[in-house]
């Protein structure tokens, strides 16, 4: 068994070991719910954990001029309208309905019903002052089976939201591929089956085409690993599999589409930047071993080089390919040329950053943080440095946008209907000077989004988690800006903290 098998059972017994990892994985249920409320250690919310940075230190410091400050949302998670305007199903549609897979049984058939209330929610990034609004445009609106003719009223609301930001003086930052795989494809074998990397490119190629140069940042991918982890191999996102020798064929499949979309860019002759979005994490040895730093070496392979070496150097990891081994069907799959797609130049990388990981001798991980309401988040703010520092090491001086950082808190209105989530304004101000100490240490970090603008649909943790700047009251749909919401608006206007 290699290392990484076992590392995951290891990971997966370990999440299975509390009520929370039980929701997690997918057996959610009333009591799983109830103790994960009173065991979860809600670091950063309620007490803020030791802290990186003296925040009276970082008092005055000020972002580069023009600093891009943002907030993020992707369209499963926050548009609704599941059956309407020519949209079909998405894998998460499935996934959503199927019983026992999201805690209690959320969907995001209304969500935050955003693709009806887009307006009201334009002139709430507008108040807040963003310059950038990172948002993910739904495949299966475009092309309901995830082929063929595009869908115009599917484009036609896009079109309305990106001429609504730049009404707003907000820039537009469009992901292509925020999970929401058209089901038809995935009955076509979905990412497993190579075909649907060339789907990708002709939906990004229509949807290039239909928003032409409004939209100056294009995003191919999504978390890539967060598909071949949670989607492949633990079998709580979408589509829901635990096939680890699947999971790393789609892991090439996610580059291959990436790579193609890069071309199919520049082919169209439409102007705008394209990156991937990565969610890297810092791996770290969790002891002083020489087995945890060979440990330490292979996870980082796993979760960070596969993705990063393959774009920016044209080659997997050799350590990882040996961990497949060449019976897999990840390295029988690489075919000639792959490679040369995979790292087609791209303008600019955009990096997410929740948590380190702490790697012991046997390949299994520990916590060194406090965790957040998400028991996978550990609150590490110099994570955000070391890993921003690492990239423009290791790959580079591109440039760098981060478009995703957050803390999930309980929040609730208080009596007079605010919500007070100082805790994440502590995790937002101990991130950003993180950032500002990269930028000074030489990153070309342009902008921030943070995530999420709106309380949204957290995957397997339905509505149960709030990510939100904005807090979202499900049943009126009424928005209030919670603490965090107007601490922002003030470093915005600032530009620094
Ligand atoms: C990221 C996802 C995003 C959201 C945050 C909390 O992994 O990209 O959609 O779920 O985590």
């Amino acid at each position: 068994m290699s290392l990484l098998t076992r590392r995951r059972l290891l990971r997966r017994a370990a999440l299975s070991a509390t009520a929370a990892g039980a929701a997690r994985t997918g057996l959610a249920g009333a009591t799983a719910a109830t103790t994960a409320a009173s065991t979860v250690a809600l670091g950063g919310c309620d007490s803020p954990p030791e802290r990186a940075t003296d925040p009276e230190q970082d008092r005055g410091l000020r972002f580069p001029d023009g600093f891009g400050w943002g907030a993020a949302t992707s369209a499963y998670q926050i548009e609704g309208a599941a059956k309407e305007d020519g949209r079909g199903e998405s894998v998460w549609d499935t996934f959503s309905h199927t019983p026992g897979r999201i805690r209690n049984g959320d969907t995001g058939d209304v969500a935050a019903d955003h693709y009806h209330r887009y307006a009201q929610d334009l002139d709430l990034m507008r108040d807040l002052g963003l310059r950038s609004y990172r948002f993910s445009v739904s495949w299966p609106r475009i092309q309901a089976d995830g082929s063929g003719r595009p869908n115009q009223r599917g484009l036609d609301f896009y079109r309305r939201l990106v001429d609504g930001l730049h009404e707003r003086g907000i820039a537009p930052m469009a992901t292509l591929f925020h999970w929401d795989l058209p089901q038809a494809l995935q009955d076509a074998g979905g990412w497993e089956n190579r075909d649907t990397a060339e789907r990708f490119a002709e939906y990004a190629d229509a949807v290039f085409r239909a928003l032409g140069d409004q939209v100056p940042v294009w995003l191919t991918v999504n978390e890539p690993k967060t598909v071949v982890q949670n989607g492949y191999i633990w079998g709580h996102h979408a589509p829901g599999f635990q096939d680890e020798d699947a999971a790393y064929l789609v892991a090439h499949h996610l580059q291959l589409a990436h790579g193609l979309a890069v071309r199919a860019l520049r082919a169209s002759g439409v102007t705008g930047r394209i990156g991937p979005a990565l969610n890297l994490h810092p791996c770290y040895p969790a002891d002083d071993t020489a087995e945890a730093a060979a440990a330490t070496r292979l996870y980082d392979g796993y979760e960070n080089r596969l993705y990063l070496d393959s774009i920016f150097k044209g080659a997997y990891p050799q350590d990882v390919l040996d961990d497949r081994g060449p019976d897999s069907r990840m390295v029988r799959g690489v075919r000639d040329g792959d490679l040369k797609i995979i790292s087609s130049p791209v303008d600019l990388l955009a990096v997410q950053y929740y948590t380190p990981i702490y790697v012991t001798g046997d390949g299994s991980t520990v916590r060194k943080w406090p965790t957040s309401e998400a028991e996978w988040q550990q609150i590490y703010p110099d994570g955000m440095y070391d890993i921003l520092t690492r990239v423009t090491r290791d790959y580079g001086r591109v440039p760098i946008t981060i478009t995703e950082n957050g803390l999930p808190c309980p929040d609730v209105p208080g009596a007079d209907g605010n919500v007070d989530d100082a805790g994440r304004v502590s995790f937002l101000r101990d991130h950003f000077a993180a950032a500002h100490r990269a930028i000074r240490d030489g990153v070309p970090l342009e902008s921030y989004h943070v995530w999420s603008l709106l309380d949204n649909f957290e995957w397997a943790e339905g509505y149960e988690q709030r990510w939100g700047l904005v807090y979202v009251d499900y049943p009126s749909q009424r928005r209030v800006l919670k603490r965090s919401a107007h601490w922002y608006r003030d470093v915005i206007r600032r530009n620094g903290l």
